[in-house]
């Protein structure tokens, strides 16, 4: 298949484009450049012995996308270019609903401009807001977010819902995210944030390499096993992957499916810092500090749809995970 993946120079993207290539698809991919580097193709040929096409574009240009449409019959898109910074939208949620909701119109009208009708779109377990119970199931109600950059998925979620009502040709396949960690095992491709990162795993890694002195654990006092929060951790490389059963899945199946991808089981932030220690040998300093406004003490999937609709299921284990952020981080190669 000709598949076009926006934002395929990015952490999830980069990871999908391998997998992609690695099962015999020809990969077209669609990035600007705002969050990755300009090497991460070459880096993906390296890796997947075949080369992407590549294109530095800006998927809400129009002219541009069509272009890509008219050099290549696209069977089927996968659409990861966004934002994605939590932080960063509540201070700035008019960059992010531009660029989110933007990206997807216009990637839609050019779709619809040449009759392609199938994409896979990364949407979030942020989507299950606060008052669900754990472990997340596809069919809770998904209506409400706590920051713009949530609201962007819920939205993108409702357009392409939409967008299958109207016409009954149309494939989407909503894949909801849990907390992608790890790195390409060649050490080759993975998660290099700029600045002090938001996130736990780019954190630990920078401590453990002696970037940053110590990591804060937001809140020891939660009502949870160990007293800190405990999250979904899954393997980019395993998130890559089902996204390959998803395009498969979706070009035969018209609607719009939500469908989880994470593990099923959740691990707290102590258990991840001791399993980074165990997998690297690296000591991660930490303190137990206060807790971060939005966080919600336990997330993870019910990842039982998934295994049903597309066969899929995590196979990485969490000493992996911890194995594969190291060996990308400690690259000096790649900051
Ligand atoms: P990333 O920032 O590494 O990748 C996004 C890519 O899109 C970047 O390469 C960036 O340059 C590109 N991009 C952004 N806007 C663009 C535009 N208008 N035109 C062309 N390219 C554009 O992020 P990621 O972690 O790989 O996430 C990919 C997708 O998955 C995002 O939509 C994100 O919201 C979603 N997601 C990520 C996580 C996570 O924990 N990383 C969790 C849930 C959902
Ligand atoms: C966050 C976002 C979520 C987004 C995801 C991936 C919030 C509230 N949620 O999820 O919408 O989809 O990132 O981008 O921002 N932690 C520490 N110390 C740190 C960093 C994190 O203790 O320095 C803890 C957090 O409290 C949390 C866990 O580690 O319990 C994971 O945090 P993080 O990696 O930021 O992911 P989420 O908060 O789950």
């Amino acid at each position: 298949m000709n598949v076009l993946v926006t934002g395929g120079a990015g952490y999830i993207g980069s990871h999908t484009c391998v997998e992609l290539l690695q099962a015999g698809h020809r990969v077209i991919i669609a990035d600007n450049l705002s969050n990755a580097s300009a090497d991460v193709p070459e880096r993906i040929a390296v890796i997947a012995g075949a080369a992407p096409v590549f294109y530095q574009v800006d998927v809400r240009d129009k002219d541009a996308l069509r272009e890509i449409f008219r050099a290549y019959a696209i069977d089927s898109v996968i659409h990861f270019a966004g934002f994605k910074a939590v932080g960063e939208s509540c201070r700035e949620p008019l960059k992010y609903y531009r660029n989110n909701i933007d990206s997807t119109l216009t990637l839609l009208e050019v779709m619809g401009e040449f009759g392609c009708k199938t994409i896979v779109f990364s949407s979030s377990a942020t989507v299950y807001g606060p008052n669900n119970p754990v472990p997340y199931r596809e069919d809770m109600p998904a209506n409400v977010a706590t920051n713009p950059y949530g609201w962007t998925k819920l939205m993108i979620e409702q357009i392409l819902r939409d967008q299958a009502s109207a016409d009954p040709e149309f494939r989407a396949v909503l894949l909801r995210y849990f907390n992608p960690i790890g790195a390409h095992p060649t050490g080759l491709l993975g998660d290099d944030p700029n600045g002090i990162p938001n996130n736990l795993m780019p954190y630990v890694a920078r401590v453990a390499a002696g970037i940053l002195p110590k990591l804060t654990v937001f809140g020891g006092d939660y009502d949870t096993p160990d007293g800190t929060c405990l999250r979904d951790y899954l393997h980019v490389v395993d998130l890559a992957k089902g996204h390959l059963a998803a395009i498969d899945y979706a070009a035969s199946h018209p609607g719009a499916e939500a469908i989880n991808l994470g593990t099923g089981s959740g691990v707290s932030v102590l258990e991840l810092v001791h399993a980074f220690t165990r997998a690297t040998g690296r000591e991660v300093p930490y303190v137990i500090g206060p807790r971060r406004d939005g966080d919600l003490p336990m997330v993870w999937a019910d990842a039982g749809k998934a295994k049903a609709l597309l066969g899929w299921t995590a196979e990485k284990t969490l000493e992996e995970m911890c194995r594969d952020s190291w060996s990308f981080a400690s690259k000096a190669g790649n900051r």
